[in-house]
């Protein structure tokens, strides 16, 4: 190994201990010794994009749940592809919140979804971007731009870190580097948007919160082997520092290892119920994901575990010890989406039959009251 690939791997190496003390904070109840974890009596979470669109889905009424199917409206499909987003509905007392969390692939397949789900996106009070990949902030650049001067005076972005607006390449198996562009801040900020970077445990719009910044705290899930930053120039917010390292020879447009290090979770707690943790892509790793709101609220019962939960690559070594963990935790409900992964998917069926919820493009889960 010559000087600089070891100064590479060091960056990656750096980055865990460079973020140290974000994740101590994040791991002290952050949110909870402030007195700041936010209750909700209902949440309605609505998958207004995902991988897959299943017209023959089934919904209805579980423990403690309602699950509300979308049929092909006019006998037009949803339109489903590799992508995420989100429209979340939360609702304490008389005052209600609508968040925006990540925003698909393709412009088309976003607004066409929000018009049949009847999603306004001029009604969020806040907007949540999980990281910097393309099926999750596809469309925002486009919606910003629809939606100028539509938006509630100071909306506000909330991501988790700089590489959220860094350059993004994956590598696929075959060497093939896949390029997933870069999120564009300044423009956002042009077209009215505040940008936030939530590094600790943020409460969003009142009812919501972020995870903060993800303590790696299992010894199995790794960030994806396939996944590179693209270094800008050293005094720039995707200088190789900002990925956790201090010393590094890195040239801007050299790649360097991903460690998604600013991917953040969403979260509520919903009155009597507990959390639902919201991965999105799960990079981080869900069980990480989980543990850190867990620590993060000082409130241990989850409610759900929602989202991609980045299975889908993954030996069944992985998802084993994924599950197995599931059932320590023991959510009431596990709801795999986007790039969870088949495997993953029967392993859950197979071991947690009743808390597994099907996902498809269009679905209305409602949590709490
Ligand atoms: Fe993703």
């Amino acid at each position: 190994m010559n000087r600089r690939q070891f100064l590479k791997l060091g960056a990656v190496t750096g980055g865990t201990v460079a973020l140290g003390g974000v994740w101590r904070m994040g791991g002290r109840a952050a949110l909870a010794q402030s007195g700041a974890v936010p209750t909700v009596d209902r949440l309605v979470m609505t998958s207004v994009v995902d991988n897959i669109y299943d017209i023959f889905a089934k919904g209805g009424k579980l423990d403690t749940i309602t699950v509300q199917r979308t049929p092909p409206p006019g006998g037009r499909p949803l339109l489903a592809e590799h992508g995420l987003a989100y429209h979340l509905e939360s609702i304490r007392g008389a005052e209600r919140r609508e968040i925006l969390l990540d925003f698909a692939y393709r412009m088309s397949t976003l607004v066409y979804n929000y018009a049949v789900l009847k999603v306004e996106p001029a009604n969020a009070d806040a907007l949540i971007i999980s990281h910097g990949h393309l099926d999750h902030y596809g469309a925002l650049p486009d919606l910003t731009l629809v939606a100028q001067g539509k938006w509630k005076p100071g909306l506000t972005l909330y991501g988790g870190g700089e590489d959220t607006f860094c350059h993004r390449i994956v590598v696929n198996p075959a060497g093939v580097a896949v390029d997933q562009g870069q999120l564009d801040r300044t423009g956002l900020e042009a077209r009215g948007l505040k940008v936030v970077l939530a590094k600790q445990p943020t409460v969003v719009g009142g009812h919501a919160f972020t995870s903060g910044q993800i303590p790696r705290t299992t010894d199995f899930e790794r960030p994806p082997a396939a996944a590179r930053l693209v270094a800008g120039p050293m005094d720039s917010a995707c200088s190789p520092t900002h990925f956790g390292a201090t010393r590094v020879e890195v040239k801007p447009g050299e790649l360097v290892s991903d460690t998604f290090q600013g991917e953040h979770a969403t979260a509520y707690h919903v009155k009597d119920r507990g959390l639902v943790v919201i991965t999105s892509c799960g990079h981080a790793g869900v069980i990480n994901s989980t543990r850190q709101v867990q620590k993060a609220t000082g409130i241990q019962k989850v409610h759900a575990i929602v989202g991609g939960f980045h299975l889908a690559p993954a030996p069944d070594e992985i998802v084993a010890k994924t599950v197995a963990a599931f059932k320590e935790i023991n959510p009431d409900y596990i709801i795999p989406m986007h790039c969870t992964g088949m495997n993953t998917i029967i392993a859950v069926h197979r071991e947690m039959p009743k808390k597994l919820v099907m996902p498809s493009t269009g679905t209305r889960v409602i949590f709490g009251a």
